[in-house]
């Protein structure tokens, strides 16, 4: 049997390399791994979110399909009603069903690249096309292209990161507003936005989530992995218009969310002073970091509202720093993409973390 044609055509996701199989590869044990490459939060799950995953009850029993107990947390979080909310397996699965509810074969999808990669990946294997509108002057976006070929009609949807990965930045309010009066969906991913500088509560922070309820054409998506530290546990969330969100009910797997995600997602809804403040560290550290990072002489780092940073790798090459850091039991991100073949994107961990990777850096120069 042979695949079909247009999944000939798809290169697969490119994953990070599971944390053992990293070990066995290295030779090093888990515990002695500092883990800067795929943006997750270094001090785990909150006390309260602990216990709840030590006490569960219920593991034997489906978990409910609809994610009330959830939902309505979260709209507490969010100040969106729960009728908006849905939760999802990862803000990715959100991401598959929200292009599986709207998209017809071969209509576009555009994109801004460099960025996350699994729009590129899910508009594909949902039959669509991919429209590229590449960020310009050091990863802004290229707001008249977008706007030109918005009012043309040529896609459908639009995915929008905010802040932006793999370089940290903010698209400005004012810009949003433009892209919000075209005539497509926008789906604005805001899956690092806690660790944005602006403080405010942490359901809050410079976000349009409650904006979803006045807008027809916006999607605002969220997740546990970075601010609540859930990132095995899948656990994502995204506020709908009322049209899109019964489509996805209608095509939701009905057990998409675990009861152990679900368990642990409320306990870190009870634990926000806790978790407030481990992203307040995070980006401290992110700053502190950023600083440092400036003083290695063949590094030029962003500026970062996330908590990762992106830097530009000069007079060598960025393959083999980033394999010279893995060596030494590192794991930064490294890009073959266009655009970022010289760069490497550094997570941010605890500050131990950082002086770990300070050091091989500096006895590099
Ligand atoms: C921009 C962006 N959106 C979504 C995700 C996926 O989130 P989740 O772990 O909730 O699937 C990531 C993960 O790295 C991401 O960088």
């Amino acid at each position: 049997m042979k695949l079909p044609g247009r999944l000939q055509q798809i290169t697969p996701y490119q994953p990070i390399e599971p944390f053992e199989v990293v070990s066995q590869k290295l030779g090093y044990p888990i515990e002695k791994i500092v883990k800067l490459d795929a943006n997750e939060n270094p001090y785990g799950p909150s006390p309260k979110a602990r216990q709840a995953l030590a006490e569960l009850a219920y593991p034997h029993i489906y978990p409910d399909p609809e994610s009330r107990a959830l939902r309505n947390a979260l709209a507490e979080f969010t100040g969106v009603s729960a009728e908006h909310l849905i939760a999802g397996s990862g803000a990715d699965e959100l991401i598959d069903l929200l292009l599986r509810a709207t998209l017809e074969p071969n209509e576009q999808v555009m994109i801004c690249p460099p960025t996350f990669g699994m729009y590129r990946f899910d508009a594909l294997i949902n039959n669509g096309q991919v429209l590229e509108v590449e960020r310009v002057n050091g990863f802004e976006l290229d707001v008249e292209e977008i706007c030109r070929l918005g009012e043309l009609k040529q896609a459908k949807i639009l995915f929008l990161t905010r802040p932006n990965n793999p370089d940290g930045g903010m698209t400005a309010r004012e810009t949003l507003e433009r892209i919000l009066a075209l005539p497509l969906l926008v789906v604005l991913d805001e899956a690092y936005i806690e660790f944005c500088q602006e403080g405010g509560k942490l359901g809050e922070r410079q976000s349009l989530i409650r904006e979803v309820k006045q807008r027809e054409n916006l999607v605002v998506l969220r997740t546990f992995s970075k601010w609540a530290g859930l990132a095995g546990l899948r656990v994502g969330y995204g506020a709908f218009p009322g049209w899109l969100a019964e489509a996805i009910w209608r095509i939701k797997q009905p057990y998409n969310v675990n009861v152990a995600g679900t368990q642990a997602a409320l306990a870190s809804l009870k634990d926000l002073d806790c978790l407030s403040e481990r992203v307040d560290w995070i980006k401290a550290e992110r700053e502190r970091l950023t600083a440092k990072l400036a003083k290695i002489p063949f590094l030029k780092p962003y500026p970062s509202q996330s908590n990762f940073i992106l830097c530009r790798v000069s007079g060598r090459d960025a393959a083999e720093l980033k394999a010279a850091l893995s060596a030494s039991g590192i794991l930064v991100r490294y890009y073959t993409s266009a655009g970022l073949a010289d760069c490497i994107r550094i997570s941010v961990g605890r500050p131990e973390d950082s002086e770990r990777l300070l050091a091989v850096l500096e006895a590099m120069i």
